[in-house]
């Protein structure tokens, strides 16, 4: 995504307008993590409770970084490991800019086995599957079986190596903001259908109505790691989207319109799929821990119920592949972006040895499932590690150094100057609040408990 959207030169913004910005940040952050990755660990983390939870981030610390991150990218006009050099020239500050670049390269590669998934399932519907993929253990069967579930992932991460060879992200970013209303709409519909289903209302006062008793340290764990997978931050993304950002714009209204669009649709997502959890199997422990496998086990059971379920079946998934498709687009250009910014490689080159790398740690996440079972990491199949990787301890690092950077480097005055050029930067407090104190000790925790409980140290 280290490009100029829009590409019009005639004002200081790269953005094509004054939404430019809102809606690229809104489509890089509307992916698999809202669709599929927010209702199950909802559902397994303790429903309402986990919701709760995490507005409450989005809202202070997810609010503060979001505006860290751009404001940070419009006052260097640099993506990440540039940005921190530009503001202090050390080891250390370059060690905190490529600890944000790194993490877009262990997202990208399991991204692509969860995208051919969605690719799998989107084939099944055309073929008139839909019963099939409706039954107990399909999914489960599916993803041990090492040939296809391989063979999708390698076509997927091909289609992505293709789009960013043939350099035609513009038409990409043209296709999703067609793709996005589509995909409300449609999942207003499935929510819908879903929570008027018999049983499902429980399923909905789960989502929604904290309980306490579900409240345990790894929700705050899960929330946090959510967050910033949803939002696309701590991995240099929103730094270099705000080194095109126009001098003028409101970064806090900008900020606030990606929260809400981004939140809205993982609630939809949640609405689509834990009460159709309660519906079916009466909101069973088992299914509502599911995990990864979640959204392909219950939302095939919504679609094998419904009429013209097979072709509400092709419509959904071609919409979630689209999404997953732009989103590790746009993933896989950032590390392609650092690549050739950092170590002087040509394009085709980067995006070649990039698109090999992909290749096997995707390869070793998909057949991790299957045949490389018993190959685990810390007792985590290779997708789970990769991802609590990722998400429980690269981007809590990620995140203080940019906390730093913001306190100790830039300091407070100049960055609530930047923040507040054009229109007065309304909720001063909970910014510095938020990456004060909140962000910095929250994320010593989590880095502390999530570390120690992958090792059996403590269970959480
Ligand atoms: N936020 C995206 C999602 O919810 C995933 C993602 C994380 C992403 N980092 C990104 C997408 C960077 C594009 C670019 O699915």
């Amino acid at each position: 995504m280290a490009k100029k959207p829009g590409g019009s030169s005639s004002n200081n913004s790269g953005w094509s307008g004054k939404m430019g910005y809102v809606l690229a940040a809104a489509a890089s952050a509307v992916g698999l993590g809202n669709i599929w990755r927010f209702p199950y660990l909802c559902a397994k983390y303790g429903g309402g409770i986990f919701l709760l939870v995490y507005l409450f981030l989005v809202l202070t610390f997810g609010y503060a970084l979001i505006m860290s991150e751009t404001a940070i990218g419009r006052m260097s006009g640099k993506s990440p490991i540039g940005a921190f050099k530009y503001f202090k020239n050390s080891k250390l500050s370059a060690a905190g800019g490529w600890i944000n670049a790194l993490v877009p390269f262990i997202i990208c590669p399991y991204y692509a086995v969860i995208g051919g998934w969605v690719l799998k399932y989107l084939v099944g519907y055309v073929t008139g599957e839909t019963q099939a993929m409706a039954t107990d253990g399909y999914f489960g069967g599916y993803i041990t079986s090492n040939t296809q579930p391989e063979l999708y992932f390698v076509i997927f991460i091909l289609l992505v190596l293709v789009v960013i060879l043939g350099g035609v992200q513009n038409g990409v970013e043209r296709v999703s903001k067609v793709m996005m209303p589509v995909l409300i709409f449609l999942a207003v519909i499935v929510s819908i259908y879903s929570c008027t289903r018999p049983g499902a209302v429980e399923g909905i006062k789960y989502l929604f109505i904290p309980n306490i008793h579900n409240f345990s340290i790894m929700t705050v764990v899960a929330a946090m790691g959510q967050m910033f997978y949803s939002l696309s931050l701590a991995m240099g993304i929103m730094i270099t989207y705000g080194s095109y950002v126009d001098k003028h714009q409101d970064l806090e209204d900008s900020t606030t319109k990606i929260e809400i669009f981004d939140t809205l649709i993982a609630i939809l997502a949640g609405l689509m799929i834990i009460p159709a959890v309660f519906a079916f199997n009466g909101g069973d422990p088992e299914t509502l821990s599911a995990g990864p496998s979640l959204m392909f086990i219950t939302i095939p059971k919504v679609f094998a119920e419904m009429g013209f379920g097979t072709g509400a079946g092709i419509v959904f998934f071609v919409l979630v592949f689209l999404a997953a498709l732009t989103s590790a687009i746009s993933l896989c250009e950032t590390c392609v972006g650092t690549l050739t910014n950092e170590l002087g490689w040509s394009r085709v080159k980067a995006t070649l040895i990039f698109g090999v790398f992909s290749l096997i740690l995707g390869s070793a996440a998909s057949l991790g499932y299957g045949v490389w079972g018993d190959f685990t990491i810390i007792g985590m199949q290779v997708l789970d590690f990769l991802d609590f990787l990722s998400n429980s301890v690269m981007m809590p690092i990620a995140a203080l150094a940019i906390c730093l950077l913001v306190w100790r480097v830039i300091g407070f005055d100049k960055m609530e100057e930047e923040i507040g050029r054009d229109s007065a930067f309304k909720r001063k407090a909970i910014y510095r609040f938020s990456i004060k104190y909140l962000a910095p000790v929250s994320l010593v925790a989590i880095l502390i408990s999530s570390v120690l409980s992958a090792f059996g140290i403590i269970s959480i």
